[in-house]
């Protein structure tokens, strides 16, 4: 067994250190104060490489894998997690619906442009009647001579109001249940694609979190991803390789409070002497780092079986349910920590505290993690 990080593997975590602390920790406040997200970041992320890293070159990716790519969204959550799921999103759940169920056509289409291309992807299951009830989609798909034609609404899609490829799962036959949900390209300027506002929320603000509404939406048939039926096992793939995104946005996010943390109760000085030279003090960060030590090897255990190509969807589940709750007990203890200052709005240890819930919530609620859990452990 290998617990440690290669050579190669610790160049790139700094090189994504370095690109987080340069180009998105300066814009983290504004986008969660003004409530969107910088263009203009969405650009560098393309630029930078960190939309494209476990995608093979032939379709212009890095040809690289999920540890790599777990590494990125580590690093990036841990100066901003509206960042992160902005990466995430795109990477986990809106390139791996193209790259595992496209044709080479289809990739040529949707993949490349997002991979090397600098479009960026979305991905719309949840609805407001169908959220871990994935199965109870409503939007439909008729087919209408070579096209199909999509009504319905989709919610919380993150990267929305700039993405420029929508993955939606529609039901194209509501009679089979999950066999009935298909998979379908739409691509940004479809007439009757309209994108909501972004939603408001507790956390990760600066994100692009939107209703998105399919009027009469048209589409040739040659959008759509594998057979009629495979939508359902297409976001269920996907949301396997997102959990592993979504645990490594949790652990940067736990990371990055307790940094906030380390470097006040060095400084701060109450009862003549610095907060951190109490024992009390001490004590806490160290079971705060142990949590997280304990988050980051499961992480890596996932990523790094994906990347081996063994299963992994019961790991990644686990990674997501225990960095998800780390990333909520750190963040709270964090703010603690900081005593008045960390409910103030001064320090941003407040934001980490807010954007880690969600990390309970998305891609699967801690429930539905359990649900995964249980069932591989063949109970019944
Ligand atoms: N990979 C491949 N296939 C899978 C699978 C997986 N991980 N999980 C299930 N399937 C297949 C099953 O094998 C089964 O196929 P067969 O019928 O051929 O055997 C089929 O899918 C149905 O499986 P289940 O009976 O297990 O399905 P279910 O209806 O009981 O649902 C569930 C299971 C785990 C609850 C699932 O619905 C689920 O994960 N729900 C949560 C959805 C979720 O995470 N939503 C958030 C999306 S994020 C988003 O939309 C916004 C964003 O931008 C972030």
């Amino acid at each position: 067994m290998e617990f440690g990080f290669s050579e190669k593997q610790l160049e790139r975590q700094a090189y994504y250190k370095a690109f987080a602390e340069k180009e998105v920790a300066p814009l983290s406040l504004k986008m969660d104060e003004e409530e969107t997200f910088d263009l203009g970041l969405v650009k560098k992320l393309h630029e930078a490489g960190v939309m494209n890293i476990p995608y093979g070159t032939e379709y212009g990716g890095q040809g690289s894998d999920y540890v790599d790519y777990a590494l990125a969204v580590e690093e990036i959550s841990r100066q901003d997690a509206s960042t992160g799921i902005t990466v995430s999103v795109h990477t986990s759940l809106a390139c791996s619906c193209v790259d595992n169920f496209g044709t080479p056509e289809q990739k040529e289409r949707f993949l490349r442009p997002m991979l090397e291309g600098g479009k960026t992807g979305c991905f719309g299951l949840t609805e407001p009647g169908a959220g871990s009830d994935a199965a109870g989609q409503q939007t439909v798909a008729v087919k209408d001579g070579d096209d199909y034609v999509i009504n319905g609404s989709k919610i919380y899609t993150t990267n929305a109001e700039f993405a420029d490829i929508f993955i939606v799962f529609v039901m194209t036959d509501k009679s089979l249940g999950t066999k009935g949900i298909s998979a379908v390209v739409v691509e940004k300027g479809t007439p009757g694609l309209k994108v909501g506002k972004n939603i408001p929320r507790m956390g990760i603000r600066g994100a692009s979190n939107c209703e998105v509404f399919y009027e009469d939406v048209r589409v040739p048939q040659a959008n759509l991803l594998g057979k009629e039926g495979d939508g359902f096992k297409c976001a269920m793939k996907a949301l396997d390789a997102g959990r592993i995104g979504v645990a490594a946005q949790a652990l940067g996010i736990a990371q990055g409070a307790l940094d906030l943390a380390i470097g006040y109760v060095k400084e701060r000085q109450q009862f003549g002497k610095p907060i951190a030279a109490f024992q009390n003090t001490q004590f806490k960060l160290a079971d705060l780092q142990t949590q997280i030590d304990a988050a980051r090897l499961m992480v890596y255990r996932a990523a790094s079986a994906k990347s081996n190509g063994e299963p992994y969807g019961p790991l990644a589940a686990k990674a997501k349910l225990f960095a998800s709750r780390t990333a909520v007990d750190v963040t709270r203890e964090a703010v603690q920590m900081f005593g008045g200052y960390g409910y103030s709005r001064k320090y941003g240890v407040e934001r980490k505290y807010r954007d880690a819930k969600i990390t309970e919530i998305y891609e699967g609620t801690s429930e539905i993690m359990k649900l995964v859990i249980s069932g591989s452990m063949k109970l019944v």
